[in-house]
């Protein structure tokens, strides 16, 4: 039997009102893993996978009102055919086999990106969920799906030019509140914590506009491998930071 998880509550070093309200991911490093497990690189997506779900389930239990994960990339299309059909076909059966789930766990899933972008099947099944689950309360849960951060920024540039062009809106107008308000993550908070795992020490285009005062956190743990003791140290140095946001 497995001994009783000592991680289920929040560990009694962190603080409740100093935990990050929204933690963003970028999960990098699937193909490496597998890659050291001697297995092709879309097993890596597959346990992937459920290291984002225990990911969730943890900001549950442990306070965490948002999270927003990097699934795909604008820039991942270059990647093999197959390994990008196997992509598409993942996320599809996953949002299929966890909509109850997250029904039950009172999550409200949501997707940024072109969604308009990706296969039909797909775009159905993220309609889908996105309306089932509206009403949910305990987790905003954000998927970046054929997200780039820069063509968030032209399409939302795109949407005020057609307002301005309409005489809806006078170019003095346009300020972060008005600019924000076009973007694909209107409406939501802006990440005060982002992850990235597997060491690299980059963006990669994401949430460009939204990160300007998140802090970072840089781990070597391959996304795969990142546990609940992986997340409690990300927090532990999170929360032994001063976030100063230009002030002295
Ligand atoms: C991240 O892992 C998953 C996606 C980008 C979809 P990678 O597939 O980038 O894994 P590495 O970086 O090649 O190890
Ligand atoms: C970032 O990982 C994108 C996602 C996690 C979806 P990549 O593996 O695509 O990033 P680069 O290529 O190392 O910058
Ligand atoms: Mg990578």
């Amino acid at each position: 039997m497995k001994p009783p998880s000592v991680l289920q509550q929040l560990p009694p070093d962190l603080t409740l009102e100093r935990l990050p309200k929204h933690v963003a991911v970028i999960m990098d490093g699937n193909g490496r893993w597998a890659k050291n497990q001697g297995l092709p690189r879309i097993m890596g997506h597959k346990k992937g996978v459920d290291t984002l779900k225990d990911l969730l389930r943890c900001c549950k239990d442990w306070g965490i009102k948002a999270l927003t994960a990097y699934a795909f990339s604008t820039e991942n299309w270059s990647r093999p055919l197959e390994e990008v059909d196997f992509l598409m076909t993942l996320f599809q059966r996953v949002l299929r086999q966890e909509l109850r789930g997250m029904m039950q766990e009172n999550v409200q899933i949501h997707f940024v990106g072109k969604l308009d972008g990706l296969p039909h099947s797909l775009q159905a099944e993220i309609e889908r969920s996105m309306s089932e689950t509206q009403h949910n309360q305990d987790i905003q849960f954000t998927v970046a799906t054929n997200y780039g951060g820069r063509q968030e920024i032209i399409d939302a540039t795109k949407a005020i030019a057609h307002l301005v062009q309409q005489g809806k809106i006078a170019p003095q107008d346009i300020d972060e509140a008005l600019f924000s308000s076009h973007l694909y993550t209107a409406g939501r908070s802006d990440p005060d914590l982002v992850i990235r795992t597997s060491g690299e020490m980059r963006i990669s285009n994401f949430l460009l506009w939204q990160m300007a005062y998140s802090e970072i956190y840089v781990t070597d743990t391959l996304w795969p491998d990142f546990n609940r003791t992986e997340f409690h140290k990300a927090l532990a140095n999170y929360q032994g930071r001063d976030r100063r946001f230009g002030k002295v």
